[in-house]
């Protein structure tokens, strides 16, 4: 039986309310074996911990995505450190920046942005970071905070080669999502092809993403299987060896024995 690592998903979203229960069963039957759950705001951290703390395969992150920045106030970083005192939160995240949508102004996007890279450091914990639309600066934001020695993964990678290659450089890993089996994912499948198997993640983004051949549909953690396959596919390897290789490192960065 083949062992996935949904290393990004958000069951806590109210599209789980009516179903969450049976929809986790239905992962591990799938061979999901593990899955980080990613906080995107306070509230949504302590539901990804009490996720993680509900279920044996869930494992949890904190933080506060670009998107809610403007939210964060000075005491919302002390709540975040607080929350990883259980040990079955792993990382930072999800933080970022997304110039797509602006929902928060840039510089405040980006001050809390360095703050919790700046927790994670102390805390050494890896980092989830966002980017949408914001290559520059997440680079810049990169080099400042000297996140190589900080380590951790760019969720639902959509940056160039070039990107993915300095963004190597740093130690950090690459998560694959959905979009990679869409047909016009030019640039992932070439991201795919140059980054070594040793630094890939493999992530859903529930209920967000969904991959081919459930495009439109709610997505969920099983459907990570279908994110593996491309990439079997385009490194002309067997699906068993991108489940294993992928759980590995989602297991070594984070901290998961
Ligand atoms: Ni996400």
């Amino acid at each position: 039986m083949m062992k996935l690592f949904d290393t990004h998903a958000h069951l806590d979203d109210g599209r789980f309310d009516e179903d969450r229960d049976s929809m986790i069963s239905q992962c591990i039957e799938d061979g999901v074996s593990l899955i980080l759950n990613a906080g995107s705001n306070i509230e949504t951290s302590l539901k990804s911990v009490s996720l993680a703390k509900e279920y044996e395969l869930i494992y949890a992150s904190v933080g506060v995505h670009p998107h809610d920045a403007a939210t964060m106030d000075d005491t919302s970083i002390d709540i975040i450190g607080e929350l990883t005192s259980n040990p079955k939160v792993k990382a930072i995240g999800e933080i970022g920046l997304d110039y797509y949508y602006d929902f928060s102004p840039r510089d405040i996007q980006k001050k809390r942005f360095i703050e919790q890279i700046d927790l994670a450091r102390q805390l050494k914990l890896p980092v989830i970071v966002h980017d949408r639309d914001s290559h520059g600066d997440v680079m810049d934001i990169f080099k400042k905070t000297r996140i190589n020695e900080v380590g951790g993964v760019l969720h639902s990678f959509s940056g160039s080669v070039e990107m993915a290659r300095e963004c190597l450089k740093m130690g950090l890993y690459i998560s694959i999502s959905g979009p990679v089996t869409f047909k016009n994912a030019v640039k992932t499948v070439e991201v795919v092809k140059e980054v070594p198997l040793d630094m890939l993640l493999i992530e859903t983004d529930s209920p967000y993403l969904t991959p081919v051949p459930y495009r439109g549909k709610r997505n969920y953690p099983g459907y990570v299987r279908y994110v593996a396959e491309k990439i079997a596919e385009l490194k002309g390897i067997t699906v068993e060896e991108v489940a294993q290789k992928t759980l590995e490192n989602g297991k070594r960065l984070f901290g998961i024995l």
